[in-house]
């Protein structure tokens, strides 16, 4: 694929978005930034124009528990032009069980993490299937395959955000365009890191003591990085990558029990 790629990354601001958009503006790709604050996404500009010389940044500050604009194709036509890739990341659920999930909680996750996946893959499809040519990818959680009771939130959104991208790759394989998820588990971000911190409060244990127990359940014995993700997403957007279509593919070091 020799055309331009235009990328739109939401959650884009911090953790495996952040790495993901580094990874992209690395490569000369041009790129949408999507997160809630204008002040994060204005401090990964500036660190992306530093280090690669890219300017080709739009940056689109937005809470995604909110309902999206079907103007954001005319916006996109009129910046970097409309995008061939999708990362479908944003921010997850807080922790809760079932009887202290609310309606309101339920209302913003599944606007966050679900009907967002399936807005933003309708609007930007497309033009992708004009093309002939498109990449769409959502950051998922092992939760989707391997529920636990403490994330119902994620659990839930996430095992649906699976069948929808499992049901539109059948319709969407024959114009080239692939569509896979990936389940992060042990990704080491401020994510994780405040799911530390809030369950080593809950069960009044150490934040140290919490994090060697979590790595006693990880058989690699460490947590992952945001770039080995972010390099996972670089291969299936490939060529290399282009026969990989409607899989969902684990990077846990081996910590779930899904097969
Ligand atoms: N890290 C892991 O081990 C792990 C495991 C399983 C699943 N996941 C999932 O993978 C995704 C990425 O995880 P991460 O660890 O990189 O998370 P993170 O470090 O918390 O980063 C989340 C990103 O999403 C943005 N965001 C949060 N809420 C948003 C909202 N309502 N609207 C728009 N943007 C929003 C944040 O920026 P702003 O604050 O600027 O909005 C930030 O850029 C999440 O969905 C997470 O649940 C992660």
């Amino acid at each position: 694929m020799k055309k331009e790629k235009i990328a739109f990354i939401t959650g884009a601001s911090d953790g495996v978005g952040k790495a993901i958009s580094m990874n992209f503006a690395k490569n000369g790709f041009s790129i949408y930034l999507m997160s809630r604050s204008k002040q994060k996404l204005k401090k990964l500009k500036k660190e992306i124009i530093r280090n690669y010389s890219n300017n080709r940044v739009e940056l689109i500050p937005f809470n995604m528990e909110k309902k999206f604009s079907d103007n954001l194709l005319n916006f996109c036509k009129k910046k970097l032009g409309p995008p061939n890739i999708l990362i479908n990341n944003s921010g997850g659920p807080e922790p809760t069980n079932f009887s202290s999930t609310n309606d309101r909680m339920w209302e913003k996750t599944i606007n966050r993490n679900l009907l967002s996946v399936i807005k933003l893959s309708t609007i930007f499809s497309k033009q992708m299937i004009k093309n002939k040519w498109g990449r769409m990818i959502t950051i998922s959680s092992t939760v989707a395959k391997e529920p636990s009771p403490t994330m119902v939130q994620s659990a839930t959104s996430r095992a649906a955000v699976l069948a929808f991208n499992k049901s539109i790759s059948f319709d969407l394989a024959k114009f080239n365009i692939t569509n896979n998820s990936i389940l992060l588990g042990g990704i080491e971000t401020n994510r994780l890191k405040k799911l530390i911190k809030i369950n080593s409060t809950k069960i009044k244990i150490s934040e140290k003591k919490l994090r060697k127990n979590i790595l006693k359940n990880i058989p690699a014995g460490r947590f992952g990085e945001p770039d080995e993700v972010a390099s996972l997403v670089e291969f299936l957007i490939s060529d290399n990558g282009r026969y990989i279509n409607g899989q969902s593919i684990i990077i846990d070091g081996a910590m779930s029990k899904i097969i």
